[in-house]
């Protein structure tokens, strides 16, 4: 496994729509594997291929430490409620602002080993599918965030 270089916020790549997977070669499953140790080297709890220069609709989420959701062309199909909290971005380390998500969400997905499933998320995994998801399509947190932390209240 290898540790990717993170894409930063200003970088035109994370405005562009990621296309998807029809095969999981063998090249796909090596950069999964790169995307989970490149998310938990950074400390995060998701992140998107295109985070790591690739345009593909791939994203891996750990909201739970050893509970890995690899997602392939993940389409959100429903939502329900309301929630708003901080929220943050490997892509823009060091900031976060309040978002308003969804309270669950459910996702439907190809795994790792080509096999199509379902996932009801709510709270952070809430949060996290549609920051993931968002990211397939050219869109980031500060699109949607109510507003930015201060300095106070990040320190
Ligand atoms: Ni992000």
């Amino acid at each position: 496994m290898a540790k990717l270089k993170i894409v930063k916020f200003g970088d035109p790549m994370l405005r562009k729509v990621s296309r998807p997977v029809d095969t999981i070669t063998p090249r796909i499953q090596t950069l999964i594997d790169d995307m989970i140790e490149t998310m938990r080297d950074a400390g995060g709890c998701g992140l998107a291929a295109v985070q790591v220069g690739v345009l593909r609709r791939i994203v891996v989420i750990e909201v739970e430490e050893g509970k890995v959701y690899v997602m392939i062309n993940p389409k959100i199909v429903a939502f329900a409620g309301e929630q708003q909290d901080n929220e943050g971005c490997l892509s823009n380390p060091g900031n976060y602002g309040i978002t308003k998500r969804p309270k669950a969400v459910t996702v439907k997905a190809t795994d790792r080993h080509g096999k199509e499933y379902e996932l009801t998320g709510t709270d952070l995994l809430a949060r996290a599918i549609c920051h993931e998801c968002d990211h397939l399509d050219g869109k980031l947190y500060t699109d949607v965030q109510i507003r930015p932390l201060t300095p106070e209240e990040l320190s």
